[in-house]
């Protein structure tokens, strides 16, 4: 009765990654329980998702080819773009979200164009356009931008405007800061950068007031939920957003902290269970209204016993 908090499976969005070819279903070595999966075997996933009460997944790409502009990005008939057609034709009630960035579809594994080894992050902004339309062109719901170049929400927000999808929704990954704990994400999404790092475009974690200005100029810029990531180390930023600002906020329990529980609790050193529902309460506690989570299938599992 006097609980404040509770988790519901609505709160829930599950991160998918599709991959080219056909019946493939590939364990993640650093994330168990989690696949990169061919668009066939995506599609049933997703099936088991939204029956188990989930509203919505987050689609990665994993593409045959990359290239130095990350052509793969926005190709009609990338894998991503398939798997939006085939879960909206299987699954139409799920509600499908994208991640919008080049970093799992260039050569070198940066989030943009790269000139003299260094992000360009205007010319980057045109690509990311191109990739959000061929998404909501496909039929995705929502897109969610999370290569953190400066003024793509409004890039995007008028491409999609103009090719006829003012009512696609941006889900920004406002406040990203630089990470170790996405680790294991760029072994599932093969995008670790061959050359430097992202902490010319990603947050230092050092930073809070930054993170309320990231967010502000996103939301003016016509975001219409705001994310912070990850979320276990940064539950002070999720706060401040919160208490700051009227729209919806989402926080992504990443792949590192998602991973680390896995791992102890397989050693036997910790209780699996009990640490992932008061990470994923803690998330919400601190003013989540949206969690991106690799544990949502499990959470919502003991959420429904
Ligand atoms: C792409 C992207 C990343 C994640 C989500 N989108 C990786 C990165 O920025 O290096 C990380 C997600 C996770 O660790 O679970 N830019």
């Amino acid at each position: 009765m006097v609980r404040e908090t509770s988790l519901s499976p609505d709160n829930f969005i599950y991160p998918l990654f599709v991959t080219f070819g056909k019946n493939v279903r590939r364990e993640i070595k650093s994330m168990p329980g989690c696949y990169q999966e061919s668009v066939d075997m995506v599609t049933k996933h997703a099936k088991e998702v939204f029956s188990l009460g989930i509203p919505a997944v987050i689609l990665f790409g994993i593409p045959e080819q990359k290239d130095e502009i990350g052509s793969g990005a926005f190709d009609p008939h990338g894998e991503v773009q398939k798997a939006i057609r085939a879960i909206k034709n299987k699954v139409p009630d799920l509600y499908v979200i994208t991640d919008v960035c080049m970093c799992e579809y260039t050569s070198h594994g940066h989030c943009g164009i790269v000139k003299d080894s260094d992000v360009q992050n205007d010319p980057t902004l045109e690509l990311l356009a191109k990739e959000a339309v061929s998404h909501a062109q496909a039929g995705a719901d929502m897109v969610a931008p999370s290569d953190m170049m400066d003024n793509r929400v409004e890039t995007i927000r008028l491409a999609l405007d103009e090719e006829g999808f003012p009512e696609i929704p941006i889900m920004s990954y406002a406040a990203k800061y630089s990470s170790a704990f996405y680790g294991p994400f760029r072994e599932a999404a093969e995008s670790t950068p061959l050359f430097g790092d992202r902490r010319t475009y990603q947050m230092d974690p050092a930073n809070r007031r930054e993170a309320l200005k990231e967010v502000a100029l996103d939301i003016e810029e016509g975001a219409d939920i705001v994310m912070v990531k990850p979320a276990m180390t940064y539950l002070d930023i999720i706060s401040d957003v919160k208490e700051s600002f009227e729209v919806p906020v989402a926080a992504y329990n990443v792949s590192g902290e998602y991973s680390c529980i896995k791992a102890a609790a397989k050693l036997g050193w910790i209780d699996e269970e009990r640490a992932m529902m008061e990470l994923l309460i803690s998330i919400k506690r601190a003013g989540a209204d949206l969690i991106l989570s690799y544990f949502a299938k499990d959470a919502v599992r003991l959420l429904n016993k």
